[in-house]
């Protein structure tokens, strides 16, 4: 029997990999969260609407809910945001069974590790996302810019053989033995990126001139800190992959800002908190980077947003 997979999460990432996966003919199904969603979903004939290069293509996306059936669930790609891993994940647990494999696709670190101890017999794989996606609509999903993920098993194991459903999807994804590395490194293209969009409410394209004087010093800390986490690169090295991702996705929103515009909860705690919480634990002094989360922080609140 062909592999289904399911998609837990219906935010941009979430239907941009549905639609993918429903374009090559793979059997996908999207686990929503609320009935109220669901029903809306429904009304719409299920339609995922995608949109690409300005040319959109309605696509008949299947949706439930975790508990609308008691079927097993054997390849779950979690896709909702890294603060909404642990809940999202709970309501599916009973349609897991020791060999269901967890796919996770959240920025940042932290929410990675906290499944792995929850599901300790499940393997569980760890993916970064760089592609560019936003919703214009709850159905909705516009596919801003392709990028590359990577994808791995922090216990070392090699890549399992249903990843070729990827593949065939058209998702540009590469195994990486060493997959903890790889996501310090987003972690720290995210601490440079993502707050100063949010903060000064400008595209990815103008972190630089936004941040001004303060960003060599921001890049010089979070060096530090990937070498405190035995990511090895030079400060030069890491200021040039900062500076080729700002000007790969310059028109863009980051996720971050995305998040504030909607006035929805950031992935702050899972990128900075994250970060200056590591930096501490291993004696690094960040004051850059513990100033910036504080500058946030203050920036969330005033905006009547969580500030972790
Ligand atoms: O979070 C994001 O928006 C993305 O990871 C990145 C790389 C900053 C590009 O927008």
């Amino acid at each position: 029997m062909p592999d289904v997979l399911h998609i837990l999460g219906g935010g941009s990432l979430g239907l941009l990999w549905a639609s993918r996966c429903i374009q090559a003919g793979i059997d996908c199904r999207l686990i929503l969260h609320t009935p109220a969603a669901l029903q809306q979903w429904h009304s719409r004939e299920d339609a995922l609407l995608f949109e690409q290069q300005g040319a959109t293509r309605a696509l008949k996306a299947p949706a439930e809910l975790a508990d609308s059936s008691p079927a097993p669930i054997n390849k779950l790609i979690v896709t909702t945001k890294a603060w909404a891993v642990a809940e999202a994940l709970e309501s599916v647990a009973p349609r897991l069974n020791a060999d269901s494999e967890l796919l996770l696709l959240q920025n940042g670190l932290g929410s990675q590790q906290a499944v792995r101890l929850r599901f300790p017999t499940q393997r569980v794989l760890y993916a970064s996302v760089t592609d560019g996606a936003w919703k214009r609509a709850a159905n909705h999903v516009v596919w801003a810019g392709a990028g590359q993920t990577t994808l791995g098993d922090p216990q070392h194991g090699p890549a399992p053989g249903w990843l070729s459903l990827l593949t065939t999807a058209g998702i540009d994804w590469r195994w990486e033995q060493n997959m903890l590395p790889a996501l310090w490194m987003k972690l720290a293209i995210n601490c440079a990126i993502n707050p100063v969009t949010a903060l000064h409410d400008c595209p990815n394209g103008q972190v630089l001139e936004r941040a001004g004087p303060m960003f060599a010093p921001l890049l010089a800390e979070l060096h530090a800190l990937l070498a405190s986490q035995r990511v090895s690169l030079s400060l030069s090295e890491l200021t040039q992959r900062v500076t080729t991702v700002i000007q790969a996705t310059a028109s863009n929103s980051s996720s971050m800002r995305q998040d504030v515009h909607a006035g929805r909860r950031t992935e702050i705690d899972f990128i900075l908190g994250y970060a200056c919480r590591t930096a501490r634990q291993v004696g690094l002094s960040t004051p850059v980077l513990d100033d910036l989360h504080r500058q946030l922080q203050r920036h969330l609140a005033t905006l009547g947003l969580p500030q972790d």
